[in-house]
Protein backbone atom coordinates (compact mmCIF):
# COMPACT_ATOMS: atom_id res chain seq x y z
CA UNK A 1 0.00 0.00 0.00
CA UNK A 2 2.99 2.17 1.04
CA UNK A 3 5.23 1.81 -2.37
CA UNK A 4 1.45 2.37 -4.22
CA UNK A 5 0.80 5.64 -3.07
CA UNK A 6 4.71 6.78 -3.31
CA UNK A 7 4.32 5.60 -6.89
CA UNK A 8 0.86 7.62 -7.13
CA UNK A 9 2.88 10.79 -5.40
CA UNK A 10 5.68 9.86 -7.81
CA UNK A 11 3.41 9.85 -11.40
CA UNK A 12 1.67 12.75 -10.15
CA UNK A 13 4.68 15.11 -9.77
CA UNK A 14 5.91 13.93 -12.78
CA UNK A 15 2.46 14.97 -14.81
CA UNK A 16 2.42 18.18 -12.88
CA UNK A 17 6.69 18.81 -14.41
CA UNK A 18 5.39 18.15 -17.84
CA UNK A 19 2.43 20.06 -17.77
CA UNK A 20 4.79 23.03 -16.08
CA UNK A 21 6.91 22.50 -19.34
CA UNK A 22 4.42 22.60 -21.72
CA UNK A 23 3.07 26.03 -20.29
CA UNK A 24 6.26 27.61 -20.27
CA UNK A 25 6.41 26.53 -23.99
CA UNK A 26 3.16 27.96 -24.86
CA UNK A 27 3.84 31.12 -23.01
CA UNK A 28 6.81 32.07 -25.20
CA UNK A 29 4.93 31.40 -28.49
CA UNK A 30 3.52 34.33 -29.70
CA UNK A 31 2.06 33.76 -33.33
CA UNK A 32 -1.41 33.71 -34.65
CA UNK A 33 -2.39 31.13 -36.88
CA UNK A 34 -4.82 30.94 -39.74
CA UNK A 35 -8.41 31.74 -38.07
CA UNK A 36 -7.12 33.07 -35.27
CA UNK A 37 -9.16 35.78 -34.13
CA UNK A 38 -6.70 38.56 -33.00
CA UNK A 39 -8.44 40.96 -30.79
CA UNK A 40 -7.17 44.43 -29.93
CA UNK A 41 -9.27 46.97 -29.59
CA UNK A 42 -7.64 48.18 -26.14
CA UNK A 43 -4.73 46.30 -25.93
CA UNK A 44 -2.12 47.72 -27.22
CA UNK A 45 -3.49 50.79 -25.78
CA UNK A 46 -3.44 49.65 -22.26
CA UNK A 47 0.18 48.24 -22.46
CA UNK A 48 -1.15 44.84 -22.80
CA UNK A 49 -0.10 42.10 -25.92
CA UNK A 50 -3.14 41.86 -28.37
CA UNK A 51 -5.47 39.02 -27.60
CA UNK A 52 -5.28 36.28 -30.10
CA UNK A 53 -8.35 33.49 -29.60
CA UNK A 54 -7.38 30.16 -31.77
CA UNK A 55 -11.31 29.92 -33.17
CA UNK A 56 -10.67 26.25 -34.28
CA UNK A 57 -8.82 25.03 -30.78
CA UNK A 58 -12.53 26.39 -29.99
CA UNK A 59 -14.66 25.26 -32.65
CA UNK A 60 -13.71 21.90 -32.37
CA UNK A 61 -15.07 21.21 -28.60
CA UNK A 62 -17.73 23.30 -28.45
CA UNK A 63 -20.76 24.19 -30.62
CA UNK A 64 -21.37 27.55 -31.89
CA UNK A 65 -24.62 28.40 -30.14
CA UNK A 66 -22.13 27.39 -26.73
CA UNK A 67 -20.61 31.14 -27.20
CA UNK A 68 -22.32 32.83 -30.40
CA UNK A 69 -26.21 32.17 -28.98
CA UNK A 70 -26.15 31.41 -24.77
CA UNK A 71 -22.37 33.55 -24.39
CA UNK A 72 -24.22 36.43 -26.70
CA UNK A 73 -20.41 36.65 -28.74
CA UNK A 74 -21.17 38.81 -32.04
CA UNK A 75 -20.10 37.04 -35.28
CA UNK A 76 -17.43 39.64 -35.67
CA UNK A 77 -13.71 39.91 -35.27
CA UNK A 78 -13.82 42.93 -32.63
CA UNK A 79 -17.23 43.22 -32.11
CA UNK A 80 -17.75 42.53 -28.60
CA UNK A 81 -16.70 45.28 -26.42
CA UNK A 82 -14.47 42.90 -24.22
CA UNK A 83 -12.63 43.80 -21.11
CA UNK A 84 -11.17 42.28 -18.27
CA UNK A 85 -13.72 43.04 -15.84
CA UNK A 86 -16.53 41.75 -17.98
CA UNK A 87 -14.31 38.55 -18.12
CA UNK A 88 -13.57 38.19 -14.22
CA UNK A 89 -17.48 38.88 -13.66
CA UNK A 90 -18.12 35.50 -15.75
CA UNK A 91 -18.71 37.00 -18.95
CA UNK A 92 -17.31 36.17 -22.39
CA UNK A 93 -13.66 34.15 -22.24
CA UNK A 94 -14.81 34.37 -18.83
CA UNK A 95 -17.41 32.02 -19.05
CA UNK A 96 -15.06 29.08 -19.30
CA UNK A 97 -11.79 30.25 -18.08
CA UNK A 98 -12.69 30.82 -14.36
CA UNK A 99 -10.04 27.42 -13.39
CA UNK A 100 -13.21 25.39 -13.63
CA UNK A 101 -13.63 24.52 -17.34
CA UNK A 102 -10.49 26.17 -18.56
CA UNK A 103 -7.71 27.77 -17.19
CA UNK A 104 -8.36 31.11 -15.12
CA UNK A 105 -7.70 34.50 -15.95
CA UNK A 106 -4.54 34.46 -13.74
CA UNK A 107 -3.01 33.58 -17.04
CA UNK A 108 -2.35 36.75 -19.10
CA UNK A 109 0.34 35.67 -21.20
CA UNK A 110 -1.86 32.67 -22.45
CA UNK A 111 -5.05 35.04 -24.09
CA UNK A 112 -2.10 37.91 -24.42
CA UNK A 113 0.05 36.48 -27.11
CA UNK A 114 -0.41 38.55 -30.12
CA UNK A 115 2.52 40.59 -31.75
CA UNK A 116 1.94 44.03 -30.38
CA UNK A 117 0.27 46.65 -32.91
CA UNK A 118 -1.00 43.65 -34.82
CA UNK A 119 -4.56 45.52 -35.68
CA UNK A 120 -8.43 43.49 -35.05
CA UNK A 121 -8.64 40.66 -37.43
CA UNK A 122 -9.35 37.19 -38.81
CA UNK A 123 -5.81 36.22 -39.28
CA UNK A 124 -4.71 35.40 -42.76
CA UNK A 125 -8.26 34.79 -43.84
CA UNK A 126 -9.14 33.52 -47.24
CA UNK A 127 -11.32 37.00 -47.13
CA UNK A 128 -8.76 39.41 -46.88
CA UNK A 129 -6.45 37.46 -49.20
CA UNK A 130 -8.65 37.36 -52.38
CA UNK A 131 -10.82 40.44 -51.13
CA UNK A 132 -8.85 44.00 -52.47
CA UNK A 133 -9.41 46.83 -50.23
CA UNK A 134 -11.63 49.56 -52.23
CA UNK A 135 -9.50 51.73 -54.15
CA UNK A 136 -6.39 49.63 -53.90
CA UNK A 137 -4.65 49.98 -57.26
CA UNK A 138 -4.45 46.68 -59.57
CA UNK A 139 -2.06 44.72 -59.79
C1 LIG B 1 -9.09 34.12 -21.26
C2 LIG B 1 -8.38 35.15 -21.96
C3 LIG B 1 -7.78 36.31 -21.21
C4 LIG B 1 -6.95 36.25 -20.12
C5 LIG B 1 -6.44 35.02 -19.39
C6 LIG B 1 -6.61 37.61 -19.80
N1 LIG B 1 -7.19 38.46 -20.69
FE1 LIG B 1 -7.02 40.50 -20.69
N2 LIG B 1 -8.31 40.59 -22.26
C7 LIG B 1 -8.87 39.51 -22.92
C8 LIG B 1 -9.68 39.99 -24.02
C9 LIG B 1 -10.43 39.13 -25.01
C10 LIG B 1 -9.59 41.41 -24.00
C11 LIG B 1 -10.14 42.42 -25.01
C12 LIG B 1 -8.98 42.68 -25.97
C13 LIG B 1 -9.04 43.94 -26.78
O1 LIG B 1 -10.10 44.26 -27.31
O2 LIG B 1 -7.98 44.62 -26.92
C14 LIG B 1 -8.71 41.74 -22.88
C15 LIG B 1 -8.36 43.05 -22.52
C16 LIG B 1 -7.46 43.40 -21.55
C17 LIG B 1 -7.08 44.77 -21.23
C18 LIG B 1 -7.63 46.04 -21.88
C19 LIG B 1 -9.08 46.25 -21.48
C20 LIG B 1 -9.26 46.43 -20.00
O3 LIG B 1 -10.00 45.63 -19.40
O4 LIG B 1 -8.61 47.31 -19.41
C21 LIG B 1 -6.15 44.69 -20.21
C22 LIG B 1 -5.45 45.84 -19.51
C23 LIG B 1 -5.96 43.28 -19.90
N3 LIG B 1 -6.78 42.53 -20.74
C24 LIG B 1 -5.11 42.79 -18.94
C25 LIG B 1 -5.04 41.45 -18.56
C26 LIG B 1 -4.22 40.95 -17.46
C27 LIG B 1 -3.29 41.81 -16.62
C28 LIG B 1 -4.42 39.61 -17.40
C29 LIG B 1 -3.89 38.62 -16.38
C30 LIG B 1 -4.11 38.94 -14.99
C31 LIG B 1 -5.35 39.26 -18.47
N4 LIG B 1 -5.70 40.39 -19.14
C32 LIG B 1 -5.79 37.98 -18.73
C33 LIG B 1 -8.70 38.18 -22.61
C34 LIG B 1 -7.93 37.70 -21.56
C1 LIG C 1 -15.59 29.16 -27.49
C2 LIG C 1 -16.41 30.12 -28.15
C3 LIG C 1 -16.71 30.02 -29.63
C4 LIG C 1 -17.21 28.95 -30.33
C5 LIG C 1 -17.54 27.57 -29.83
C6 LIG C 1 -17.37 29.41 -31.68
N1 LIG C 1 -16.99 30.72 -31.79
FE1 LIG C 1 -17.08 31.89 -33.45
N2 LIG C 1 -16.17 33.42 -32.45
C7 LIG C 1 -15.84 33.38 -31.11
C8 LIG C 1 -15.14 34.60 -30.77
C9 LIG C 1 -14.57 34.95 -29.40
C10 LIG C 1 -15.05 35.36 -31.95
C11 LIG C 1 -14.39 36.72 -32.10
C12 LIG C 1 -15.29 37.75 -31.48
C13 LIG C 1 -14.57 39.04 -31.15
O1 LIG C 1 -13.50 39.30 -31.69
O2 LIG C 1 -15.10 39.80 -30.32
C14 LIG C 1 -15.74 34.60 -32.99
C15 LIG C 1 -15.92 35.02 -34.29
C16 LIG C 1 -16.66 34.35 -35.25
C17 LIG C 1 -16.93 34.85 -36.59
C18 LIG C 1 -16.44 36.17 -37.17
C19 LIG C 1 -14.97 36.08 -37.47
C20 LIG C 1 -14.66 35.16 -38.62
O3 LIG C 1 -13.90 34.17 -38.41
O4 LIG C 1 -15.17 35.37 -39.73
C21 LIG C 1 -17.65 33.88 -37.23
C22 LIG C 1 -18.18 33.91 -38.63
C23 LIG C 1 -17.81 32.77 -36.28
N3 LIG C 1 -17.21 33.11 -35.09
C24 LIG C 1 -18.46 31.58 -36.56
C25 LIG C 1 -18.48 30.47 -35.72
C26 LIG C 1 -19.04 29.16 -36.09
C27 LIG C 1 -19.70 28.87 -37.44
C28 LIG C 1 -18.86 28.34 -35.02
C29 LIG C 1 -19.19 26.86 -34.87
C30 LIG C 1 -18.65 25.98 -35.90
C31 LIG C 1 -18.20 29.12 -33.97
N4 LIG C 1 -17.98 30.39 -34.45
C32 LIG C 1 -17.88 28.64 -32.72
C33 LIG C 1 -16.11 32.38 -30.22
C34 LIG C 1 -16.57 31.13 -30.55
C1 LIG D 1 -17.17 27.77 -23.98
C2 LIG D 1 -15.97 27.82 -23.19
C3 LIG D 1 -14.83 28.73 -23.60
C4 LIG D 1 -14.89 30.06 -23.94
C5 LIG D 1 -16.10 30.97 -23.99
C6 LIG D 1 -13.54 30.47 -24.22
N1 LIG D 1 -12.68 29.41 -24.05
FE1 LIG D 1 -10.68 29.41 -24.40
N2 LIG D 1 -10.58 27.44 -23.93
C7 LIG D 1 -11.63 26.68 -23.46
C8 LIG D 1 -11.16 25.34 -23.12
C9 LIG D 1 -11.97 24.20 -22.53
C10 LIG D 1 -9.78 25.34 -23.40
C11 LIG D 1 -8.79 24.20 -23.17
C12 LIG D 1 -8.26 24.36 -21.78
C13 LIG D 1 -7.24 23.34 -21.42
O1 LIG D 1 -6.59 22.78 -22.30
O2 LIG D 1 -7.09 23.14 -20.22
C14 LIG D 1 -9.45 26.68 -23.93
C15 LIG D 1 -8.19 27.05 -24.34
C16 LIG D 1 -7.84 28.33 -24.76
C17 LIG D 1 -6.53 28.73 -25.23
C18 LIG D 1 -5.32 27.80 -25.37
C19 LIG D 1 -5.42 27.08 -26.70
C20 LIG D 1 -4.31 26.07 -26.85
O3 LIG D 1 -3.78 25.97 -27.97
O4 LIG D 1 -3.99 25.38 -25.88
C21 LIG D 1 -6.58 30.07 -25.48
C22 LIG D 1 -5.45 30.95 -25.98
C23 LIG D 1 -7.93 30.52 -25.18
N3 LIG D 1 -8.66 29.44 -24.77
C24 LIG D 1 -8.37 31.83 -25.29
C25 LIG D 1 -9.69 32.22 -25.14
C26 LIG D 1 -10.16 33.59 -25.32
C27 LIG D 1 -9.27 34.77 -25.65
C28 LIG D 1 -11.51 33.55 -25.14
C29 LIG D 1 -12.49 34.71 -25.28
C30 LIG D 1 -12.39 35.52 -26.50
C31 LIG D 1 -11.88 32.19 -24.84
N4 LIG D 1 -10.76 31.41 -24.84
C32 LIG D 1 -13.17 31.75 -24.60
C33 LIG D 1 -12.95 27.09 -23.34
C34 LIG D 1 -13.44 28.34 -23.66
Amino acid sequence: MRILSKLRAGIAITIVAILSAVMFVDMNEAHAEYGDVVINNYSDAAGMRPVVFPHWFHRIRFRCKVCHADLGFKFQAGGNEINMVKIIDGQFCGACHNGDIAWSVENCNLCHSGTPKTPTQVHESTVQKLVQPTGAPKK
